[in-house]
């Protein structure tokens, strides 16, 4: 008999590897990867032009419309391209504990209420536990399908036999048992199986299919990542602790933008939609302190206003500290070199802390202006001008960069009650109620934080000022 070989799989990422080692080379993450048998591919994988025929399609074809179901959670259907599109599989990911089975039964209830046929399914928690949530979330009286069930194969031939079930959650997919394999639930061979095997199911009746995945640390259990490829929407659900806010992030969507975020907060009864985040992010805020400095960012279509706080001070290490959170570490080195180089300013030698308030996390470079106002403002103890928003990109010259969508952020801004805004120059601006202050070079905003006595004589040359 021949011997059964084995492989070595990150479970991860799905990286194979022919021994084993203590990091995956292909994504870096630790003490992931584990053994796994080889599968047996059939004698002659080979295949030679012999197959059944089918015909090519044309680009001009009448595609059928999508009619999607709207949930009637807005936050949600924002963030999946307005509404659940039919016959399209999800993945949502996130840390345990985070809301995700809070999320979705709040999801299916909602769809249940409206008539929808869905189905819940859960391999984690029992009937029970389930029913006892949907009691606290006041939902018990929605007709939703449940059931605590594990093995694929059961689940499908049950929803086949259910008839049409529209809309079917499954928590989680690392808990789903594919019995033609051999390795455990949670490995990536089993988590890719039964994520194919409800694909194919979707496609072929038409179902939305919802994936919950939970993100791993120890790579005990397969993450979300391995999936990504294979569906057609993946949303990460995400949160810092601490923080009561969570939000939902289409990172990739074969039917609408990715960037898009919905915005919710964990109560006693559920997850809240927060419908005006700027106001959410900034409630705590107290203008006169320096080290702050109030972002006017873009989350996918919606103008979002973010407090970034800084703290430096001097270091007694011999390597200064530098945290972030919120925020990409190498962003932060990178700001704090152009300040150093182009700027005079002296800030080797000082722990540096940053961090992006609320518990949001930006991608976006146009933050760049509104770290460098935190920054110079803890440095030297002056406060940025009072309600003022920043945004621009920072170039390794010390140029200040246009960002996009210059419009809606400022009117944002004006909305919410700011009266100024630092930003680069822009061309066919609409007229807001708001003072702009453009700057070209990081200079200027350095010069604005300064103690009165050496600010006067920077600020007499080098800074433009525009009423807008
Ligand atoms: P859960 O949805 O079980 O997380 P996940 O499925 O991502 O693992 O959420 C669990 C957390 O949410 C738990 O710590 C309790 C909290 N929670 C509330 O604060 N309020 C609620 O109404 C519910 C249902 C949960
Ligand atoms: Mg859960």
């Amino acid at each position: 008999m021949a011997r059964r070989s084995s492989r070595y799989v990150c479970q991860e990422c799905g990286a194979v590897a022919a021994k084993w080692s203590g990091r995956c080379d292909s994504c870096g993450a630790w003490n992931s990867i584990t053994e796994e048998n080889e599968p047996v591919s059939p004698p002659g994988a080979v295949v030679s032009a012999q197959g059944r025929r089918f015909e090519f399609d044309t680009l001009d074809g009448t595609a059928k419309s999508i009619e999607r179901a709207v949930v009637g959670i807005p936050e949600f259907d924002r963030v999946c391209g307005g509404g659940l599109v039919p016959g399209s599989v999800l993945l949502v990911g996130g840390d345990p504990g985070i809301g995700k089975s809070t999320l979705l039964l709040q999801v299916v209830a909602a769809l249940g209420k409206l008539g929808v046929p869905c189905a819940y399914l859960s391999g984690e928690e029992a009937v029970d536990q389930v029913r006892i949530r949907a009691r606290r979330l006041t939902l018990s009286d929605s007709p939703v399908k449940l059931a605590a069930a594990t093995d694929v194969r059961g689940i499908l031939a049950t929803l086949e036999a259910e008839g049409p079930v529209q809309v079917i959650v499954v928590d989680s997919v690392q808990t789903m048992f594919v019995d033609s394999l051999e390795s455990a639930p949670g490995t990536v061979a089993q988590v890719r199986a039964a994520a194919q095997s409800f694909i194919g199911f979707a496609k072929k009746t038409g179902s939305v299919v919802v994936l919950v995945g939970h993100v791993t640390k120890e790579g005990q259990i397969a993450g979300p990542r391995v999936l990504e490829h294979m569906v057609d929407t993946v949303l990460y659900f995400e949160g810092e602790r601490g923080h009561q806010f969570r939000i939902l992030r289409a990172v990739k969507n074969r039917f609408g933008p990715t960037d898009e975020i919905g915005v919710f907060e964990m109560t006693d009864s559920g997850l809240a939609e927060v419908t005006n985040p700027s106001a959410l992010f900034l409630t705590e805020r107290s203008s006169a302190i320096s080290g702050t400095a109030v972002y006017a960012g873009i989350e996918g279509t919606r103008p979002v206003l973010v407090e970034i706080q800084a703290l430096v001070s001097p270091s007694v290490l011999a390597t200064p500290r530098r945290a972030v959170v919120g925020w990409d570490t190498s962003r932060l080195a990178m700001i704090v070199a152009v300040l150093e180089a182009r700027c005079g300013l002296s800030l080797f030698g000082n722990d540096i802390y940053l961090n992006v308030a609320g518990g949001l996390r930006i991608g976006e470079p146009g933050a760049d202006l509104a770290v460098a106002g935190a920054l110079v403002s803890s440095h030297t103890g002056i406060s940025v001008p009072e309600a003022t928003v920043f945004f621009g990109e920072i170039g390794l010259s010390g140029d200040v960069r246009p960002v996009s969508q210059a419009d809606n952020r400022l009117s944002e801004a004006a909305k919410l009650g700011f009266s100024r805004a630092v930003a680069p120059p822009g061309k066919g601006r609409k007229s807001h109620d708001i003072r702009i202050t453009q700057i070209e070079q990081l200079n200027e905003l350095v010069a604005m934080l300064q103690p009165p006595s050496t600010s006067a004589a920077a600020e007499s040359g080098s800074i433009r000022r525009q009423h807008g």
